[in-house]
């Protein structure tokens, strides 16, 4: 349990430095986004080094692209083993998803047809990632806009199926649950009670916006009141877990964002779990 956390981002180098210098930091660790800081030298390679000198990291990433059909790429694993060697990430995370196929990077978390051989295809992957890695993953499920004829199971169904046959972590990003339920008509309750509460390494929160019947995963709001009682329900469940406010978009003052993690502490706080915790599964 790292505590509450927020994204390391440029515009907030300032403000970050500062804080941690004066020890008026007000979150407890910071998620980084891997493969802006997979370069050899330069200020944001500096920065990390400087705010992981006194905070923890966890390196959070989007190119694994664990769901392509395409080869899983070396020279990015070479570069994620030695951006980990060098900061000691508390555990390292990538979505549930495809980014490109035929050696294109789409820049998209694309989704997958939950079915049964995609599942092993999936855990195969993730498997041979962590044996590299010599570490578990956490997986995130990513919200979505459209579903497969292809479909043989839930959602929900299918992170799990990935999670055990893996026996990696789960990334549970609340927002995600949330939009993808709206979108396509299950039950959000229904899916962070199914999730394996011992599996989740970590909880993402987030904003998101309305495009007609639609709402989409823009990180660019304060969290939803809906989604903050999502994460309530998750938390009795889960007990006490990692959580990060991510915003990726009309990016706010430093300020504003840690008010957001505060949020969550005071969520966390006054959220009673209902079960005792039973033992985790952990990174390393
Ligand atoms: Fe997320």
């Amino acid at each position: 349990m790292l505590g509450f956390g927020v994204g390391l981002r440029a515009v907030h180098y300032p403000d970050i430095l500062e804080r941690i210098a004066n020890r008026t930091l007000c979150v407890d660790w910071f998620e980084v986004l891997t493969e802006n800081y997979m370069v050899d030298g330069g200020r944001p390679l500096r920065v990390l080094d400087d705010v992981r000198a006194s905070v923890p990291v966890v390196l959070h990433g989007v190119s694994l692209n664990l769901g392509s059909t395409d080869p899983l790429d070396d020279a990015y694993l070479e570069a994620l083993v030695r951006l980990a060697d060098r900061v000691e990430p508390a555990w390292i995370s990538d979505h549930l998803c495809w980014t490109g196929v035929g050696g294109t990077q789409l820049h998209d978390l694309l989704p997958l047809p939950y079915a049964a051989d995609v599942v092993v295809h999936l855990a195969d992957r993730i498997r041979r990632v962590q044996d590299r890695l010599k570490r578990r993953i956490a997986v995130e499920n990513v919200s979505s806009y459209l579903s497969f004829e292809a479909d043989e199971m839930s959602e929900v169904e299918f992170l799990v199926a990935v999670a055990e046959r893996a026996d990696c972590g789960i990334l549970l990003d609340v927002n995600n649950v949330f939009v993808s339920a709206h979108n396509h008509e299950f039950d959000a309750a229904a899916y962070v009670d199914a999730v394996p509460a011992q599996r989740v390494f970590q909880i993402h929160l987030a904003g998101h916006s309305e495009q007609g019947p639609l709402l989409i995963d823009t990180h660019d709001h304060p969290v939803r009141d809906e989604v903050w009682a999502l994460y309530e329900r998750a938390l009795r469940r889960i007990g006490s877990v990692s959580t990060l406010v991510e915003w990726d978009d009309r990016i706010p003052a430093y300020d504003r964002l840690e008010e957001e993690a505060q949020r969550a502490r005071l969520a966390a706080e006054t959220t009673k779990p209902s079960a005792a915790e039973g033992s985790r599964v952990v990174a390393r």
